[in-house]
């Protein structure tokens, strides 16, 4: 990792862009490279985020070329087609591996040897095609993953019971997507588990909940036509634990190498230790047979879209 601290963004929609303020705003990095088909898209978002930097902290911002991925310590990948309204994110796995595939070729020809950091989706997907293409260590292929489902869970929870968010911890397990789940059973707000807060929270209350969050991103991309802000604090997250190497447990999609959940070779969303070299360790949350099932249901459901797509 250079003293430098240095991300090429690849991807400049809308997730992109949130994510390079996200940056900006929090000072996090000394250089942020963005790079995207759209050239002219990347100089007017370089021109205007170099503007709100005498508001903040010093950093260089520039459009970028691919051969500035060469030194670079983080890759961010948001680019790719987006859900519209009624599609699935594994509906885009088609799509969105024919790009991801030439953005692979190309940041691997520059000799990269930082860390990927992945967002475009499905994202589970096209973290393990990264790790495959790429051929970097899995510690340093990382998805997004449940990162933002599990904020969605900590922040309904916590207006309904009017706790600060950050009391409420706990997490979305799985694929970051229709088959990811809430496990209950390791909820605790402010260390008390969740029935202490909401005593009548029957079976029924549980499953609206899992509705709520699973399908957050549907209302959203049906009112505003995508969502950004949730995912690119999710990633502003992931990185200032990287470059800080805070040893910070997020929940991100790590790979699964048949030490934790029983589960082999797949991409699914974990707590995991991140730190300067990526994924330190997983978190391995210890689960009921329910919950085991569902994080099986999933890393099934993901394997099968690898198997037809790899093949
Ligand atoms: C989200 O969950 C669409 O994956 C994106 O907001």
């Amino acid at each position: 990792m250079s003293n430098n601290q240095k991300v090429i963004l690849i991807g400049d929609g809308a997730v992109g862009s949130a994510y390079a303020f996200a940056l900006v705003n929090q000072g996090i990095g000394h250089e942020l490279g963005i790079l995207d088909v759209d050239k002219n898209r990347t100089e007017g978002d370089a021109l205007d985020l170099r503007h709100a930097l005498p508001f903040l902290s010093p950093k260089k911002v520039y459009s970028a070329e691919y051969s500035d991925c060469a030194d670079a310590d983080i890759i961010c990948i948001t680019a790719g087609t987006a859900q519209k309204p009624g599609e699935t994110r594994l509906d885009l796995v088609t799509r969105n591996l024919k790009i991801l595939k030439s953005i692979i070729d190309s940041v691997m020809a520059t000799g990269f040897d930082g860390i990927f950091l992945l967002a475009a989706n499905p994202v589970d997907i096209l973290t393990y095609a990264t790790y495959k293409w790429s051929g970097f260590p899995a510690e340093r292929v990382i998805g997004s993953g449940t990162s933002l489902d599990t904020a969605r869970l900590r922040q309904t929870l916590a207006e309904k019971i009017n706790i600060e968010a950050g009391s409420v911890h706990g997490y979305v397990l799985g694929e970051h997507g229709d088959t990811g789940f809430i496990a209950w059973s390791n909820i605790r707000i402010g260390n008390l588990p969740i029935e202490k807060w909401i005593p009548d929270f029957t079976d029924q209350a549980k499953e609206d909940f899992r509705v709520a969050v699973r399908d957050a991103a549907y209302s959203i991309i049906e009112k505003k036509g995508s969502t950004s802000y949730g995912v690119a604090s999710a990633l502003a997250r992931i990185t200032r634990a990287i470059f800080r190497n805070e040893n910070a447990v997020l929940p991100v999609s790590a790979y699964m190498d048949g030490s934790h959940y029983g589960i082999e070779d797949v991409y699914l969303g974990t707590p995991a230790v991140i730190g300067r070299e990526g994924i330190n360790t997983i978190a391995e949350v210890p689960l009921n047979e329910k919950e085991k099932a569902e994080l099986t249901h999933s890393a099934n459901t993901l394997k099968k879209i690898i198997a037809d797509s790899f093949t």
